[in-house]
């Protein structure tokens, strides 16, 4: 006999404010496809003063999870029912995901660049001395993830010290890495001894595509390794520039799709299939 049909989608999605543009909808989407899926990914336009109510409506939905970007990432925490270690180190949440009645809060952005980081460029941070430009919630993410990792060393290089500061703070006081403010107000000399140097400020962002942060890019050595957070475009200048100097570069969108691709397996259960997800992400940004 055949089977009954079917009809009833899982849903999944993003809040945000604003959220038209937000372009995780196109790899996920490719992902359900990929895997012959009936799930439904949903840009959510959600006000600040309506996030609880819209946390409620998640349950009453029955929804298996949503995506939290800004600015609902730190104001979400209060509405679950859980959160994870490190998302709760770090104070922010970009994935709930659905257990039994129970909505509980991750964040898979750090997750996202260290699996790209060990995967895409082959490095493991544990014992790396790591330099990061920026202290914001993308500098959190990462570095928390970096030092439960075992980073030995990171240095955090921001303008402002109200914001490195606390950040300096939590790594020194919650995880085994020697963390250390430099503050950014002259052309950044890169230290000799630096394994791995991290872009995480909104720096060539578009449409400031050409923009690249104020640094000595002389002293980036070939065997250091480059990253930038920046995901379109994601050959961004000042990759351009390191790989004039030798270093291997790791780009944003590896670390986009991957954050994605973990936050899928939380959702759905199922090994997300990643180079659909990065096919159709790279193609929505118009790079191959
Ligand atoms: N690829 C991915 O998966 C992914 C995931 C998350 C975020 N991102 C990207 O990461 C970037 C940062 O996001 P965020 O959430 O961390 O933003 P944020 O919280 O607003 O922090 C921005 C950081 O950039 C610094 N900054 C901005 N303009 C600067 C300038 N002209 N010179 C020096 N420093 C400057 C800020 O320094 P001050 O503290 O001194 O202001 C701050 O440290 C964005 O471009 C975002 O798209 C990518």
């Amino acid at each position: 006999m055949a089977d009954e049909p079917n009809y009833k989608s899982e849903l999944v999605g993003v809040f945000g404010h604003p959220v038209a543009e937000n372009p995780t909808i196109v790899m996920q989407e490719a992902g359900f496809a990929a895997l012959g899926l009936n799930w439904r990914y949903l840009n959510i336009e959600v006000l600040p003063e309506d996030l609880g109510a819209a946390v409620q409506g998640l349950r009453a939905m029955n929804f298996q999870g949503i995506n939290c970007t800004i600015p609902h990432k730190v104001a979400v925490l209060q509405y679950l029912d859980d959160v994870s270690t490190d998302a709760r180190l770090m104070g922010a949440v970009n994935t709930v995901r659905r257990d039994g009645k129970h909505l509980i809060g991750e964040n898979t952005d750090g997750k996202g660049f260290l699996r790209s980081l060990r995967e895409d460029a082959g490095v493991d941070p544990s014992g790396l001395r790591i330099v990061v430009l920026g202290a914001g919630g993308a500098a959190r993410a990462m570095t928390v993830e970096l030092a439960l990792a075992g980073a030995s060393h990171i240095s955090i290089v921001n303008r402002s010290a109200d914001r490195a500061r606390p950040l300096v703070a939590l790594l020194n006081d919650n995880t085994p890495t020697q963390a250390t403010y430099v503050p950014w107000d002259v052309i950044f000399a890169i230290p000799s001894d630096t394994h791995v140097l991290v872009n995480t400020t909104s720096i060539g962002l578009y449409p400031n595509v050409t923009d690249k942060p104020n640094i000595d890019y002389a002293t980036i050595k070939p065997g250091m390794v480059v990253c930038d957070v920046i995901p379109n475009p994601p050959q961004t200048p000042f990759l351009d520039e390191a790989a004039k100097r030798g270093a291997r570069t790791l780009d944003g969108l590896g670390m986009l799709v991957n954050q994605g691709a973990i936050a899928f397996k939380m959702w759905t259960g199922h090994d997300a299939p990643v180079e659909a997800m990065r096919t159709a992400l790279a193609a929505e940004f118009g790079v191959s």
